[in-house]
C-alpha cells in the first residue's frame, strides 16, 4: 500500500500577477541539455504491459532521455547552464543569483544549486533551489526578474533540471511512460538597450489538490530511512485523468491572463511554448484559445515530460532553431504538482 499524503485544508487557490517592471528584465541567453541515452516506447514494451501505439496516441511521446549512472540533476543542470552562459556572453563568475527549479534534487540538502555553483564556477552567486514541479522554471523566472528589477542583482541564472528517472516507479505503466530527464537554463539581465523584456507573469497555486500528483516518500512525512518506507513511496504517484483536467483549465487561464497583463491579444502571440506533458493536453488548450497550431512549439515526442525542465528546454530549442526573433512575443505556460501553474509573456 502506498503512503498517502494527508489533505491539509479545503480549497486554497491563490494567484499572483505582475507586469513589466520599471527596470525591465530580458532573457540574454538560453541553453539546454538532455542525457545521451534514448529510451523508446518499444524499450518500455519490454518493461511493462504497454505499447508504442498506446503511448503515442494517448500522450504523443515517442521517446525520452535517461541519465546514466553517476549523472545527477546537478550535472544535467550544469550542462544546460554552460550553454546559456555562453549565449549570454558571460561566465559563471559573472552570475550573482543562481536558482535551480527541481523536484529531483541530488540531495535533500544542500540544494542542487550549490552543486551547480561548484560545477560552473559561479563563485559570486547566491544559490538556492525552488520546488514548484513543472511550473518551477517560470516560478524561478518570476523570482529572478523581481530580484534584478529591484536593482539588487545583475545576472541571474535560472535552471529547470530533473532526473525523473530516479523517482519513477518503473513497474507502474500509468506513470513510467510519461517522464524523462533533462535541463534547460536561461540568463536574465537588465534590459538596458530597450531590446527584449519580460512583459508579464502570472503564478497560481492550489494546495487543496496535493494528492493528485506527488512523491509521497522521502520527506519528513515518510522518511526514506530509518523507518524503511516502502520502496515505491519515493516514486511519482498520479491520478492521471484528474491531473489532465486541471492542467487544461489552469494553462488555458494562465495563457489568457499573461497575455492580458502584457496588454496584448492572443492573436499577437508569435510563439506559444507550453509545458510538454501530453499532446492531448496541448490540443485541448488550443481548442479553448484563439491561436494557430503552427504557433505552438512541441518537443515532447523526443523527451516526454521533464517537469521543471520542459518549458526551459523547449524555449532553448525554439530559440536556437531561429523560431524566436527580436520583437517577437513568446507566451510560456506551465502546470504541475502542487497544484501549481504559471504563464509569462516575453518580448524577445
Ligand atoms: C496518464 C494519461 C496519459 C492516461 O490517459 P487516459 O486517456 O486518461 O487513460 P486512462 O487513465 O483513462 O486509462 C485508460 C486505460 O489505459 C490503461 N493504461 C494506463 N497506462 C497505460 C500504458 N502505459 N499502456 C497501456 N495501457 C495503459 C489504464 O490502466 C486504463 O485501463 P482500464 O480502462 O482497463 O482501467 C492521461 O490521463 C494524462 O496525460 N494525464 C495527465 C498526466 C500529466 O500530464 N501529468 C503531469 C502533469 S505536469
Amino acid at each position: 500500500m502506498r503512503y498517502r499524503v494527508p489533505l491539509a485544508s479545503p480549497m486554497s487557490q491563490s494567484v499572483s500577477d505582475s507586469q513589466s517592471l520599471p527596470r525591465p528584465v530580458r532573457i540574454a541567453g538560453t541553453g539546454s541539455y538532455v542525457p545521451e541515452h534514448v529510451m523508446t516506447n518499444h524499450d518500455l514494451e519490454k518493461m511493462v504491459e504497454t505499447s508504442d501505439e498506446w503511448i503515442t496516441t494517448r500522450t504523443g511521446i515517442r521517446e525520452r532521455r535517461i541519465a546514466k549512472e553517476g549523472e545527477f540533476t546537478s550535472h544535467i543542470a550544469s550542462e544546460a547552464a554552460r550553454k546559456a552562459l555562453e549565449m549570454a556572453g558571460i561566465t559563471g563568475s559573472d552570475v550573482d543569483l543562481l536558482i535551480v527549479a527541481t523536484i529531483t534534487p541530488d540531495t535533500l540538502t544542500p540544494a542542487t544549486a550549490c552543486y551547480v555553483q561548484q560545477h560552473i564556477g559561479a563563485t559570486h552567486a547566491v544559490a538556492f533551489d525552488i520546488s514548484a514541479a513543472c511550473s518551477g522554471f517560470l516560478y524561478a523566472m518570476e523570482i529572478a526578474r523581481h530580484a534584478i528589477g529591484a536593482g539588487v542583482y545583475q545576472n541571474a541564472l535560472i535552471i529547470g533540471a530533473e532526473k525523473l528517472s530516479a523517482f519513477v516507479n518503473w513497474k507502474d505503466r500509468n506513470t513510467c511512460v510519461l517522464f524523462g530527464d533533462g535541463a534547460g537554463a536561461a540568463v536574465l539581465t537588465p534590459s538596458t538597450n530597450g531590446c527584449g523584456r519580460i512583459l508579464s507573469t502570472t503564478l497560481g497555486t492550489d494546495g487543496s489538490q496535493v494528492e493528485l500528483l506527488n512523491i509521497p516518500g522521502g520527506g519528513s512525512a515518510c522518511p526514506a530511512s530509518p523507518c524503511g518506507a516502502p520502496e515505491q513511496s519515493a516514486t511519482l504517484a498520479m491520478q492521471g485523468r484528474e491531473v489532465f483536467k486541471h492542467a487544461v483549465n489552469a494553462m488555458r487561464a494562465a495563457a489568457n491572463r499573461a497575455v492580458e497583463l502584457a496588454g496584448l491579444s492572443i492573436t499577437e502571440i508569435d510563439l506559444l511554448i507550453p509545458h510538454q506533458a501530453n499532446l492531448r493536453i496541448i490540443d485541448a488548450i488550443l481548442e479553448r484559445i484563439d491561436l494557430d497550431r503552427e504557433k505552438v512549439f512541441i518537443n515532447l515526442d523526443k523527451y516526454g515530460n521533464t517537469s521543471a525542465a520542459a518549458v526551459a528546454i523547449a524555449l532553448d530549442e525554439a530559440n536556437r532553431k531561429g523560431l524566436i526573433q527580436p520583437g517577437n512575443y513568446v507566451l510560456l505556460v506551465a502546470f504541475g504538482a502542487g497544484l501549481t501553474w504559471a504563464g509569462a509573456v516575453v518580448e524577445w
